[in-house]
């Protein structure tokens, strides 16, 4: 019986890891830049949490949660990471201790989906949220940290699409006049969109049947319905990215498949890294209602989520540098206890050191050496230990020279901090 992962669960093997490590270094350094301190929350959470806020007739709740029962508790592994934050926030009465609260969060998401290229069922989302900060320059200073995240990770064709849902009632109100509309062409309409204009009108604004597309371009734009307060809050968001000098598209049929959205709407599209349909590498908004909603104060909150894979799909896989190690490749046992203190005395000073200890031949270790892009390779012989030396050879300049052995981790990590070597003689 061979073992496989689980359908759409991926192992991430190390060579790739390296690029995920780079991505989020980078995403770490932007929001802790602008503030944010990082969370931690459990991978699983009471169901009803999700139901709750995600929203019942959303497609993750009715499809795609992986849900478990234990004890006669239903236990979902998260979907996603904004529920969880806003849970914590209000479990830990943050808001009573500071009015703004920053926090994000790097961790894996788990969805039932159908998988395909950018669509995972085990999959890795780097987010955050804010509390407590009505916005809308919060809104705008966070759409214009992600588009800067994106085009200094080389994803420069990224298109930056906004829109505003307005307050809970105008949605109310937009969802009548969206069926209302479709109505007398349902049955022209997806089977999807046809079970949706009853209990999710909202969604089959973005259905990607051809049809469907068709029915909701006629439709009246939901910025038609905005309210004077809701207006405002569009109008000043627009003017700081204006301000901030971020390109985006105002796209009145942007809605996502999380219920919990009110005003400010957002999602990054790139074509980069050929993922079709899959192109939202993150998105976000605002959830004014959510942390009154989970037994909280009415604080208001935005945030978003970037799909990591889907970033790596999209990023250059050039931009990738290995660390190249000092190799050190001793023959015979006194030699290789002489490689032990070494390697440890080479790590102490920061230099990335490998040991082969296998006892094979020198040809074979160079052979090892090489592939592991080491910069310099330390050979140890009973010749080189009668003379009191180690011979340190660089494997691209082709020169070589001895270092006495007493002295060998401090020369060591001073020529591997800079090279070529100067040629023996
Ligand atoms: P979301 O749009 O559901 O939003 O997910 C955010 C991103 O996660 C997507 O744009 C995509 O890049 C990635 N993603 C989603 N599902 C998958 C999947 N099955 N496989 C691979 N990548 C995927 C949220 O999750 C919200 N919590 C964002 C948010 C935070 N809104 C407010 N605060």
């Amino acid at each position: 019986m061979q073992y496989r992962a689980a359908k759409g669960m991926n192992d991430i093997l190390p060579d790739e890891l390296r690029r995920w490590r780079t991505l989020e270094e980078a995403f770490r350094r932007t929001v802790e830049l602008a503030g944010y301190a990082e969370i931690r929350t459990p991978l699983l959470e009471p169901t009803e949490l999700f139901v709750r806020s995600v929203g019942e007739s959303t497609d993750i709740v009715q499809k795609e949660m992986f849900t478990l029962l234990h004890h006669g508790d239903s236990l979902t592994l998260r979907p996603e990471g904004t529920a969880s934050a806003a849970r914590a926030y209000v479990e830990h009465t943050v808001f009573a201790r500071e009015p703004v609260t920053r926090w994000y969060y790097l961790g894996p998401m788990f969805r039932a989906e159908r998988p395909q290229r950018g669509r995972y069922r085990q999959f890795y989302q780097a987010g955050a949220e804010i509390f407590g900060d009505p916005g809308p320059a919060c809104d705008a200073e966070m759409i214009d940290m992600l588009y800067r995240l994106f085009v200094g990770l080389g994803i420069t064709d990224v298109e930056v699409v906004v829109n505003s849902l307005g307050s809970a009632g105008v949605r109310e109100r937009y969802r009548e006049v969206l069926r209302e509309h479709l109505e007398p062409n349902k049955g022209e309409l997806s089977e999807a969109s046809q079970r949706r204009l009853g209990d999710n009108p909202l969604r089959i604004l973005d259905s990607k049947a051809p049809r469907d597309q068709e029915l909701v371009r006629e439709a009246p734009p939901i910025l038609d319905f905005l309210d004077d307060a809701d207006r405002a809050h569009w109008d000043a968001l627009r003017a700081g990215l204006d301000a901030l000098g971020v390109p985006y598209r105002a796209e009145p049929r942007l809605v996502r498949g999380l219920d919990y959205y009110t005003r400010t709407l957002f999602e990054f599209q790139s074509s980069q890294g050929g993922l079709g349909s899959q192109n939202a590498l993150g998105g976000g908004g605002r959830y004014d209602g959510m942390v009154a909603d989970l037994g909280g104060p009415a604080a208001p909150a935005i945030g978003f989520a970037l799909g990591l894979e889907r970033i790596l799909l999209a990023m250059n896989p050039s931009d990738d540098a290995k660390p190249s190690p000092c190799f050190i490749a001793p023959i015979g046992e006194r030699a290789t206890l002489e490689a032990l203190v070494l390697a440890r005395s080479l790590r102490d000073r920061g230099v990335p050191t490998d040991l082969d200890g296998r006892g094979t031949s020198m040809k074979s270790m160079l052979r090892r050496a090489n592939s592991r892009g080491a910069r310099l390779a330390v050979l140890i012989g009973d010749q080189e230990l009668d003379r009191g030396v180690f011979k340190v050879k660089d494997l691209a300049a082709h020169t070589e020279i001895d270092v006495p052995c007493a002295a060998a981790a401090e020369q060591i990590s001073e020529l591997m901090a800079r090279a070529p070597l100067e040629p023996a003689h």
